[in-house]
């Protein structure tokens, strides 16, 4: 059998030494975040009078003083960064999130409307996932597959005509801001709830990039806290509607979960401080490297989406599959499987993402070099050197000096 630190190790060698990581899921975190992960608070429990509706106990567990001042330091942070009246960090994930969302704003039989998966709508809001659980009825947002985007016009008319309980906006493959306003006017002239999944672009929405949610609008946001954003696997829940903030609350304690984990609340704490004093400089160059990497992929002939769109306003990059089995005759998990080869990593799906590279500190310039990288490595050459030297000149960015 295989010698589980070897394997972990081999990992590290291989993920954080040679490859480049072009997965917009995915992202690293800083020495100090990681070190909190691995903190005692990974052993703790703690069940604070607030949050247990049996109440009377002060606590239900003992030993908790600074676990829950950890947690009211982690939550005041997120308030601010993101200028949310409320704040949680206690989702174990973006889809648990994404479920406290729905069970907060929806009774059983209410209709949702969101963006379809074939619009890069997430899996998990389709109507056989978290709706199935919840009784909730799905209707799709009218969606311009132009611009990729919810058209705001006719979303507005059919949100009039469909008379949702909630509209949830937010996508896995999400290139440019929706038209808050235009829906928030629309779901008050039908008293719906305005929710947003923002798990791919938190990061970009912590540094002032992409769109301001809770400015322009929003009543709830519930995110992973892994992608744009550069934090430990977990999720966030949001909310500028104290009453579905305590309803959300309410739902989490043995329903959706039980303990939260509050080694990765601190880890998350630390990140949105990260955020709060570098997030605007990191996702500035965030949104700067998609499109000059696009730029450059196009200029190699890669065949990206949305030239005329400026191609992106996210850590998103989307390709188009069949003109790049045409130019280069792969279909997306084998161009994944060849750059996999080369030490670039994308996933299968069609997308590239530039926020990890970008935590590592790539400016534009590097783009130049990774474009050219990809374009060479799906033609079939040979890149592996060049590609551990561009990954050797990284290193890690926007972080407190240590
Ligand atoms: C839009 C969206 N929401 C929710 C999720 C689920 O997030 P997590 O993996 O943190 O549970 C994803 C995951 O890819 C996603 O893309």
């Amino acid at each position: 059998m295989a010698d589980l630190h070897d394997l972990v190790r081999a990992h590290e060698a291989w993920r954080l030494g040679e490859a480049i990581n072009l997965q917009p899921s995915e992202n690293v975190m800083s020495e100090p975040a990681r070190a909190l992960l691995a903190s005692d608070l990974a052993h703790r429990y703690t069940l604070p009078d607030a949050f247990n509706p049996s109440g009377g106990l002060g606590n239900a567990y003992r030993g908790t003083r600074y676990t829950d001042a950890v947690e009211a330091l982690g939550e005041d942070v997120a308030r601010r960064v993101f200028s949310s009246a409320e704040a949680s960090l206690k989702p174990l994930s973006g889809h648990l999130a994404g479920f406290l969302l729905l069970q907060a704003a929806c009774r059983r039989g209410d209709r949702v409307m969101l963006v379809h998966a074939k619009h890069g709508g997430y899996d998990g809001y389709m109507p056989g996932y978290l709706p199935e659980y919840l009784g909730l009825e799905v209707d799709f947002l009218p969606f311009d597959e132009a611009s990729w985007n919810v058209d705001p016009r006719a979303a507005a008319d059919a949100i009039l005509g469909r008379h949702p309980r909630l509209v949830l906006l937010g996508a896995s493959f999400l290139l440019f801001p929706y038209n808050l306003r235009w829906l928030r006017g629309a779901c008050d002239d039908v008293g719906a709830v305005l929710g947003y999944d923002a798990s791919h672009v938190l990061g970009l929405i912590a540094g002032g990039q992409f769109q301001r949610p809770m400015v322009e609008g929003v009543d709830l946001l519930s995110a992973s806290t892994h992608k744009s954003f550069p934090g430990p696997q977990g999720g966030i829940f949001l909310a500028n509607r104290t009453d579905l903030f305590e309803r959300a609350m309410r739902g989490i304690l043995w329903r959706v979960e039980d303990n939260a984990h509050w080694n990765r609340i601190a880890s998350t704490a630390q990140v949105l401080l990260e955020m709060d004093a570098f997030g605007a400089a990191y996702a500035k160059q965030v949104v700067a490297n998609s499109k000059a990497l696009a730029r450059d992929l196009d200029k190699g002939g890669f065949p990206v989406k949305f030239a005329g769109l400026g191609y992106t306003e996210s850590h998103q990059i989307h390709y188009d599959p069949e003109r790049l089995q045409a130019s280069f005759g792969l279909t997306p998990p084998a161009f994944a499987d060849r750059l996999e080869s080369q030490g670039l990593i994308v996933d299968a799906v069609g997308r590239i993402g530039t926020n990890e590279v970008t935590r590592m500190g790539a400016t534009v310039d590097h783009m130049k070099s990774v474009a050219g990288l990809i374009v060479r490595a799906a033609r079939g050459e040979d890149v592996r050197g060049e590609v551990r030297e561009v990954r050797a000149g990284l290193k890690l960015a926007y972080v407190f000096p240590s």
